[in-house]
Parts: structure tokens; sequence; C-alpha cells
């Protein structure tokens, strides 16, 4: 069932759980996502960043993005991550994409403003809703690498006039995530979460949720993070299933075979964040 972003993401809200958002890459991904959703009745988000686009060809993503929405009967809404060029997105959003993140966090604060506003009102006569950055995290994301030195940990007060400015429907936050695994223990600044949810009204976005402990995800639940952003731990838990079943099955050269365990591993992965979330048994 295709579903707005705002509604799912309104509903994590009133209830105080979150919306898992994972990242898929091919077909495999995607199915394992869509299953465990299905069978745990989540509402889910199925992202796609820049180079994923690229990757899988436009036509053919929208395309396997109708059709398997379709097949599901729980709330699933298709999303853009992490874009940038504004001509992409008013085309994908041509092309049936339901929600929409315009990253332009490394721009001035003004810049930031415009370039989300732009999108916003482009998207709004179309029903899409969009989802933007203010501040900066550090790690390694589709193909832009942050340093640790330049993440900027998101302004509360800016957050405020930001969101009241660009129009958006839901705000991505830095308070020390990172994308792609943490090389040391994750910190992560709960009181600033926890003042930003005081200023502004719209549901938060936690970015590089892989790697970081439980705790301090339920932790990020309980100050109004309302969308949990998954990628690297489900390209982990792919390519372990692979490995593992090539180097039992050496021979192996039918891709119906070998992604099997590949598929259970993601899957594994699906459902741990889904009951961390506590979005099971809400779709
Ligand atoms: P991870 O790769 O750390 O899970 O981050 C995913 C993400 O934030 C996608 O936008």
């Amino acid at each position: 069932m295709i579903h707005s972003k705002r509604l799912i993401l309104a509903d994590a809200q009133s209830k105080g759980y979150a919306v898992p958002a994972f990242n898929v890459h091919n077909l495999e991904t995607l199915k394992a996502v869509l299953e465990t959703a299905q069978d745990l009745r989540s509402p889910v988000m199925i992202a796609a960043t820049p180079s994923t686009v690229r990757y899988m060809g436009k036509n053919f993503l929208i395309k396997m993005m109708e059709a398997a929405v379709k097949s599901y009967d729980f709330p699933v809404c298709f999303h853009l991550d992490h874009h940038e060029n504004l001509d992409d997105i008013k085309n994908l959003i041509h092309m049936g994409v339901q929600s929409v993140m315009i990253d332009a966090s490394h721009h001035s604060f003004e810049e930031n403003i415009r370039i989300v506003r732009e999108v916003v009102e482009y998207a709004a006569p179309f029903g899409v809703a969009v989802e933007a950055e203010l501040g900066r995290l550090s790690g390694m994301e589709d193909d832009i690498e942050v340093d640790e030195k330049d993440q900027i940990y998101t302004n509360p007060k800016q957050a405020e006039e930001f969101v009241r400015r660009t129009g958006i429907d839901s705000l991505a936050v830095a308070i020390g995530t990172a994308h792609g695994l943490y090389k040391g223990e994750p910190k992560l600044d709960i009181d600033r979460l926890a003042v930003i949810q005081q200023e502004v009204d719209v549901p938060l976005v936690l970015h590089g949720a892989s790697g970081l402990p439980d705790e301090l995800v339920r932790e990020t639940i309980d100050r109004g993070i309302c969308k949990v952003n998954v990628a690297t731990e489900l390209k982990m838990a792919f390519v372990k299933g692979l490995r593992s079943y090539l180097q039992e099955n050496p021979e192996a050269n039918d891709p119906r075979y070998y992604f099997k365990d590949a598929v259970v591993q993601m899957k594994q992965v699906v459902a741990e964040k889904i009951k961390l979330c506590g979005s099971f048994n809400r779709g």
C-alpha cells in the first residue's frame, strides 16, 4: 500500500515510535525489507540515494517500487535520500516518488533555506513530503565523505527558524551520529535533541543509525526521533550472507540460490530495527 510519508510520520510522532527507513540497492534488499515489514506489520520507508538511482536506473527503480508497494498491504513510502540536484528531484517527483530529502546542509544557513524552500514549493502540488538537514553528519554516505572535524551539530534555535521558513515536513538532525560504522564509541548530544524537540513541531529524523547501540536509538526516539535511517548494517548483512554461502558452495553460479543467505541475513537486521523502532503492529 503506497502511503504518504506525512501520514506515516504523523502516526509515529503522535504515538511515540519511529519508522525505519532502509536504503535499498537491488531487488533482494527491497524484498528483504518488504517481506519482513509485512510479517511484522510495520510501516517502512524505502530509501534510495542518487548513486543508487544511477546504479539501478530511475525507470527500473520507480517501476520496481510501484510494483513492490502494490504487492503489500501495509504503509510503504518511497523516499529519495540525500539528493542535492534539483532537476533530478523534480524529475523523480514527476515519475512518482512520494518523499524527498533535499540535502543542502553543506551550504550556508540562508542558502540551505533558499534551496530547500524551492523544493518544498515544487513538491507541494504533488503531495510529496520534504525532509531537509540542518547541521552536518560525519562519515561516508553515497559518494560524499565528511571528516569528523567538519561535522556541525544542529543549532536548536536555528532549527526552529529553518523549519518555519522552509515549510519542511521533517527535519534531519546532527547530534553526533555518523554515516557508516563508528570508529569509536558513539556519543550523542541527547540534551541538544531534547531542546530541538521543544523548538520544532515536525517529526525529527536520525541519520547514521548503523552501529548505534540500541539504548541510544531508544533514547533518541523518546526525544522526538520519528524516522531512523539504516543503510550500512543492511549492506553488511547482505555481504555476510553472500560470502558464507559462496564459501560453503564454491561452485555456486545461480543468483536465485546464492543470494538466499544474504536475504536471510538482511531480514534479521530489518526485523531487529523494526522492533527497536517500536513500529511493529502499526501497519
Ligand atoms: P548508516 O549507513 O549509518 O546506517 O546511515 C544511513 C543513513 O543515514 C542514510 O541516510
